[in-house]
């Protein structure tokens, strides 16, 4: 039997960093997946299959033991093997739309799908219960993170998140195009936000202030969205990015694409954890070849996307 399970990426339309810290974020699935099956193997083995490689392991080893890159899906598999006491093995096949370590989402959907995919197996799972095996199986790698981009991948659409109050969907009619542009700097998520927990400690008083002004900046926001504004969201991603210029997470490259972006798009920023990785523009039919031209008149690779609105698939 095999189980089989996609989830989409996303973008961080507002408040990336700021929300580790409890200020509130507007995520947005995009139609870019991640698809995983699973399937039980008569060997005693967790077997892993990825386009960024391959791993053949026992069960049962020390997480820490395992190449980082494969921690999260082996720790899905190995907790249903020891929960369910089972002898056969599971291989775990991934498969993947989304550009890596760029701050497109695509860990989580991977963790997501994998979540959804080896439960699968053994019995059905609610989306809650699939998304908090993703956030643990993430924390393998990644101990510090927010949560936000997991649910996003899970629930798909926009939605508001804050740590605390955690999350719900925004419901809404707007519809736009997003060209996201990779600067095709690798990034690692844990070593930028390790970076502004830092910035944070030696600022806090000027950190307080910023972290103010984005939960503002993040409810007027949501009465954009409320009103299908536009080019009130595009300005306020131009001041979002502004803050997170403010924090240090961007860099020269980042800031050209956005100037670029900026000529014809309602506004542009980068997304994720930033200092490399990707930036997106906002736009509609009108001004979202104009924008395309812009960036790779320039010689940026970049890409169309839209809102998913289905996120976890289980098939
Ligand atoms: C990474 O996609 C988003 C960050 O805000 C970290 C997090 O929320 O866990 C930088």
């Amino acid at each position: 039997m095999k189980s089989k399970a996609s989830a989409p990426g996303k973008i961080i339309l507002f408040g990336e960093h700021f929300v580790v810290y409890g200020v509130k974020a507007i995520l947005c699935a995009i139609d870019k997946r991640v698809t995983v099956s699973a399937e039980k193997i008569p060997q005693n083995k967790i077997s892993i299959k990825s386009s960024f490689g391959n791993i053949v392991e026992s069960p049962d080893r020390p997480i820490k033991e395992i190449e980082s890159q494969f921690r999260p899906f082996y720790y899905l598999a190995d907790k249903m093997i020891q929960k369910y006491k089972e002898k056969f093995g599971i291989e775990i096949t991934i498969t993947s739309e989304i550009p890596s370590g760029v701050g497109l989402g695509s860990s989580s959907a991977c963790c997501v799908a994998s979540a959804a995919a080896i439960s699968g197996l053994f019995t059905k799972n609610s989306k809650e219960e699939i998304l908090q095996m993703a956030i643990e199986a993430e924390k393998t790698i990644f101990p510090n993170n927010s949560g936000a981009d997991s649910t996003v991948c899970t629930y798909g659409g926009l939605i508001q998140y804050d740590k605390k109050g955690g999350f719900s969907k925004i419901d809404t009619e707007i519809n736009f195009d997003l060209i996201i542009a990779n600067s095709k700097i690798k990034h690692s998520t844990k070593e930028v936000v390790s970076y502004v927990k830092n910035f944070k400690e030696n600022n806090e008083e000027r950190f307080a202030i910023i972290c103010n002004e984005v939960n503002r900046l993040v409810e007027d926001v949501l009465i954009c969205i409320k009103n299908n504004d536009l080019e009130g969201i595009g300005r306020n991603m131009t001041k979002n990015q502004k803050y997170l210029e403010s924090i240090g997470v961007s860099n020269e490259k980042l800031r050209e694409m956005i100037a670029l972006s900026n000529k014809s798009s309602f506004g542009a920023k980068l997304t994720g954890a930033g200092d490399g990785g990707c930036i997106f523009s906002l736009a509609d039919k009108n001004n979202l070849q104009k924008t395309v031209n812009n960036l790779e008149e320039k010689n940026y690779e970049c890409f169309t996307g839209k809102i998913d609105f289905t996120g976890l698939d289980t098939f």
